[in-house]
């Protein structure tokens, strides 16, 4: 396991977006992983704009999702369709035949798990997973108590992670009672993975995963066991680790 400590969120969504680009360009088919939430908006900033300068095509890639509420559509503001759209695929070249999240909608969600895990399978899986965390230590929508076992299923979320994107909704409008997620054994299936954490209201989150026991408790913890995982952090999300791991890289 990397850890690497920029002084702000900016510098990580610089130091992930140079890594994503590089990739790409040395694998311009690449099968990426991608996540949602507010820490990986200003990375998707980033990806825009090198990609108007021309310095990066997405032509290519093939994207996977982590996860999608059950009963928003890609109409609906608040899902991570709309999000992703908003964010990334609405301003670059990626092939809508290409793109993968779970349909929030599926008139069957336990099938719709069994076709995205196939359709995941298929693809190899990602060459490189990026994640944010949940303040609950959570990856993807997988909570606490989820095991390390899973398969892309479906989620009933807890009030905590309600409590947390209820900004991302209209005003009165409840966040949906359930999702479904790529599974902890998907995303460990990933090539090398990525994960974004910024602000201090991560930070205890991410010393539980990085040193605390690997449980099923604190999913992100399982990283952990994963040969190829670089943690990139702000100075703020990384405060409780030991000084030794917090060493301030102020390149970026
Ligand atoms: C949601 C998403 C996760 C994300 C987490 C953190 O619950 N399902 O994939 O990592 O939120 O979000 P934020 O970056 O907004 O703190």
């Amino acid at each position: 396991m990397q850890i690497r400590v920029v002084a702000q969120a900016s510098s990580v969504a610089e130091g992930v977006a140079r890594e994503v680009v590089r990739q790409l360009n040395k694998k311009p088919d690449t099968v990426l992983g991608l996540p949602t939430g507010a820490t990986p908006e200003p990375l998707y900033q980033k990806l825009v704009e090198i990609y108007r300068r021309g310095q990066v095509s997405f032509a290519q890639v093939t994207t996977f999702n982590l996860d999608e509420y059950l009963g928003l559509g890609p109409d609906h503001p608040a899902s991570y369709r709309a999000y992703m759209e908003r964010h990334l695929f609405g301003h670059v070249d990626i092939d809508p035949s290409r793109i993968h999240i779970p349909d929030g909608l599926a008139p069957d969600p336990d099938r719709e798990c069994q076709e995205y895990e196939e359709a995941l399978r298929r693809a190899g899986y990602p060459d490189l997973q990026i994640l944010g965390l949940g303040r609950n230590g959570h990856i993807g929508f997988n909570e606490p108590g989820t095991p390390f076992g899973s398969l892309t299923h479906r989620v009933r979320l807890t009030e905590s992670t309600r409590e947390a994107n209820r900004r991302f909704f209209p005003p009165g409008e409840e966040p949906p009672t359930e999702a479904i997620t790529m599974g902890v054994r998907s995303i460990m299936q990933a090539r090398r993975i990525l994960v974004l954490a910024t602000g201090e209201a991560k930070a205890e989150a991410v010393a539980k995963a990085i040193l605390g026991p690997v449980t099923e408790e604190v999913p992100a913890s399982v990283l952990q066991l994963h040969p190829n995982v670089t943690w990139w952090l702000d100075e703020a999300a990384a405060h409780l680790l030991e000084p030794d791991l917090r060493w301030v890289d102020r390149s970026l």
